[in-house]
């Protein structure tokens, strides 16, 4: 036997062997095993092939012949089988994706705003529900806008007291300090509305806060204020204190009372602190807690912004959010605020 038939009576087994393995695959693995072993180059295959360069020259076509048929047909076959298999995966892949609209979906407890937003809004609410208009302005602001504006000199105590936080990007002002910051209260935004709109004014700015004190039971450095500011003719102190008034009642219950003590920003003057009546002390007094601070504006800050100080006059008042959140929710930590722990959360 010559080995042209040799070599076609292997093929013609390993054909028959090569279209068993491929019909029995159930897998593309086995599939992949099939190919591999049939016609890789490690295969018998292979070795025909190889024996290829061992025959007469007149035997070569007869075997190409029969190679390329074995080849046709075992890859024929595997590209079939291929095609079977994918499209059983598939079929399989459908119907394990397919999604069963009847079963009852699992409950997702509603999400809600957090009691800083909550008291926030309320707080705001309060004063448009009297007409008020809402402001914002920028955290990171320029030392100008939140020192300068509201008489607050390089000089002055009260550019330390603030505990400010400074921003490191170089900028200087005219008196070589750092002149970009976070501001550490909302009164720079008193200037800003004032700067471009003139009297009458009656606007709420709620907003976030910056300060460098350690994180303690009462003090975050980031934290939240409100600051009002009312300008027009012939606003006094009355004003204020009607406003006030209105406001402690609206956030604390209609049987408040407030009370103003005297006291000091440079920003305004004169200035008072201002007490919510908290109850009565064991010995039968009322009992205040502070609340916020105010004051008519100092004429200096009027005329910084551009505003007649001998035809307007105006109060200004800053409200810590989170103090007023704590007071009406009887919340003693202000860490309780930040640290997101949900069980914290979902009492409001
Ligand atoms: N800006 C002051 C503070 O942060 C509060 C304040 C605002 C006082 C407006 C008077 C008038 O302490």
């Amino acid at each position: 036997m010559s080995s042209v038939d040799t070599a076609a009576d292997t093929l013609a087994d390993l054909q028959e062997r090569a279209l068993a393995a491929i019909a029995a695959a159930t897998t593309l693995d086995d599939l992949d095993e099939a190919r591999v072993t049939f016609t890789g180059r490690k295969s018998d295959l292979a070795t025909v092939q190889q024996s290829m360069g061992r025959i007469s020259a007149e035997e070569r076509p007869v075997l190409g012949k029969a190679l390329n048929a074995f080849k046709a047909v075992v890859e024929g076959a595997l590209a079939d089988q291929r095609e079977v298999l994918e499209a059983a995966a598939l079929d399989r892949r459908l119907a394990g994706e397919r999604l069963d609209l009847t079963i009852p979906p699992l409950a997702v407890p509603p999400g809600r705003p957090h009691l800083i937003s909550q008291v926030q809004d309320l707080m705001v609410d309060t004063f448009v529900a009297m007409g008020w208009r809402v402001a914002d302005g920028p955290e990171v602001e320029s030392a100008a806008y939140a020192f300068d504006a509201m008489n607050i000199p390089p000089d002055h105590p009260a550019r330390q007291d603030m505990d400010t936080i400074y921003l490191q990007d170089g900028r200087v002002d005219a008196y070589g300090l750092p002149e970009v910051i976070l501001r550490p209260h909302t009164s720079p935004v008193q200037a800003r509305v004032m700067r471009t709109q003139q009297p009458p004014i009656a606007i709420v700015i709620p907003g976030r806060t910056y300060r460098n004190d350690s994180v303690d039971a009462t003090h975050s450095p980031v934290f939240t204020q409100m600051e009002g500011l009312m300008v027009g003719e012939g606003i006094t102190m009355a004003h204020l204190r009607g406003s006030l008034q209105a406001f402690a009642r609206a956030m604390f219950g209609p049987d408040r009372d407030i009370r103003l003590r005297p006291s000091m920003f440079p920003f305004t003057e004169p200035s008072a602190e201002v007490d919510v009546s908290w109850g009565t002390n064991p010995d039968g007094t009322t009992r205040w807690l502070e609340i916020l601070g105010s004051g008519m504006v100092d004429p200096l800050v009027l005329s910084w912004c551009g505003i007649d100080p001998e035809r307007y006059s105006g109060f200004a008042f800053g409200i810590g959010v989170e103090r007023v959140a704590m007071l009406r929710h009887g919340v003693s930590d202000i860490r309780d605020f930040y640290e997101g722990d949900a069980r914290f959360s979902a009492q409001f």
